[in-house]
């Protein structure tokens, strides 16, 4: 049963009906379809008595707040994961309310599991046979996986850059991968030669980009749901999210909103994006209180977290609406930073992270020398990504060779 009531382009405000299926605005403007719920349909069905009656541990745990049925649902054990009270990291860092959100332990390890499950579901719902994204890897890595159980054909765009173990990922779920060039000017040929393939070969989009689908936005939301089933909603004040695209900042923020229209939460904790020195035209904006459209995308980015280097922040709206909603804030942080905390993640709590999953903690230790985020505070850090996606960066910290600023520059910067 879908409680799906319609879609709403979050640019030109046209309305789509769900039957209609639709994936992009059919202007074209760029907006995200964003999905609208029956909520008075779903809360005599969503509390947390009926919750913990469920038997299943994955994300469609929550399906009346997913916009596909799980009877399409190629099932690999996305969500459902552990979260973690950093004893030890805490007490470093003076905090007793310190907890690390493992989505590392997801079945391609990383987060995009959540969104490309959803996302697939909906192809394979369309009877899709051909399904394309733009990724620098995890995202693409993890719908290469689904793709295979659903029988479907993966065509992967990715940047030159994308990790040695994201690739071979995409190798061994039989994705087809398009090697584009690096971003120029602010312009990600990733994105562009999707779009082409998209039109050319009628190919079903599928990137972690809300405007170029808005199913698989909804995936990020269970994080919301499982910290809530985890009790780490109440009280909570902040929540770092490593931000690239916006993306999953976009899904934490429905997944809150969804929970207090339900009248399961009281305050919002305050979202905090989190996105690395070379590139954060998002958290710039943030910072500076300018408005979404002012976004101009950063033109040669370059950090040692690959997978934020989203030169455009395409769910840049939402996700500021939701920082903004919640008093969280915006924090970059260097290179350097982001490295330390991979080490401390290990070191200190037995999680093995890669750059880009280890950023919401450098975020974290930046907010607090910066005092937007206090030591008394509760505070959830979510792990987005594992480090055996890329396992010569860690030898290469080991090794001492670019240690604290391990970036490969941008080649095109002149
Ligand atoms: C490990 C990891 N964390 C965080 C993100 C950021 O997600 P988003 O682009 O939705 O902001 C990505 C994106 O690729 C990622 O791979
Ligand atoms: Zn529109």
């Amino acid at each position: 049963m879908s409680f799906v009531e319609r879609l709403v382009c979050s640019r030109c405000g046209t309305k789509y009906e769900p039957g209609e299926n639709p994936v992009m605005c059919r202007k074209r403007d760029l907006g995200r379809l964003d999905v609208v719920y029956d909520y008075d349909g779903i809360s005599n069905r969503f509390d947390r008595r009926r919750l913990e009656s469920r038997k299943s541990r994955d994300i469609w745990r929550y399906e009346e707040l997913l916009p596909v049925s799980s009877g399409f649902a190629v099932r690999l054990g996305e969500g459902g994961t552990p979260l973690v009270h950093a004893r030890r990291l805490g007490e470093k860092l003076g905090m007793k309310r310190l907890h690390l959100k493992d989505d590392t332990r997801n079945p391609t390890a990383s987060f995009k599991d959540r969104a490309m499950a959803v996302g697939s579901a909906k192809a394979i719902e369309l009877k899709k046979k051909d399904v394309a994204t733009a990724s620098s890897g995890n995202a693409a890595a993890s719908l290469a996986a689904y793709s295979a159980g659903g029988a479907m054909s993966c065509h992967a765009f990715v940047p030159p850059e994308a990790s040695a173990g994201k690739i071979a990922q995409l190798l061994l779920y039989g994705a087809s991968i398009t090697r584009c060039a690096q971003v120029k000017k602010g312009e990600d040929a990733t994105v562009k030669a999707m779009l082409d393939a998209v039109d050319r070969f009628g190919y079903y989009p599928c990137p972690s980009f809300g405007p170029f689908n808005p199913y698989q936005v909804e995936g990020p939301k269970t994080i919301v749901y499982e910290l809530f089933e985890q009790g780490a909603l109440e009280g909570l004040d902040a929540i770092l999210v490593p931000t690239g695209s916006g993306c999953l900042l976009t899904g934490i923020w429905k997944g809150l909103r969804d929970l207090k229209e339900l009248d399961l939460i009281g305050d919002y904790p305050g979202i905090v994006a989190v996105q690395p020195a070379g590139n954060q035209a998002l958290v710039r904006a943030i910072r500076k209180r300018a408005t979404f459209d002012r976004i101009v995308p950063e033109s040669y980015p370059a950090s040692v977290a690959g997978g934020l280097l989203d030169p455009y922040p395409w769910d840049g709206d939402a996700a500021m609406t939701g920082v903004r909603e919640t008093r969280g804030g915006g924090v970059s942080v260097s290179d350097r930073d982001i490295l330390r905390s991979v080490r401390e993640l290990a070191a200190y709590e037995g999680i093995f992270a890669e750059p880009s999953g280890a950023a919401g903690l450098a975020g974290l230790e930046k907010s607090l020398s910066e005092g937007t985020i206090g030591r008394d505070d509760a505070v959830v850090v979510l792990v987005t990504g594992s480090g055996l996606k890329e396992p010569d960066r860690i030898i290469e910290m080991f090794e001492g060779k670019n240690v604290g600023g391990a970036k490969k520059p941008n080649r095109n910067r002149p």
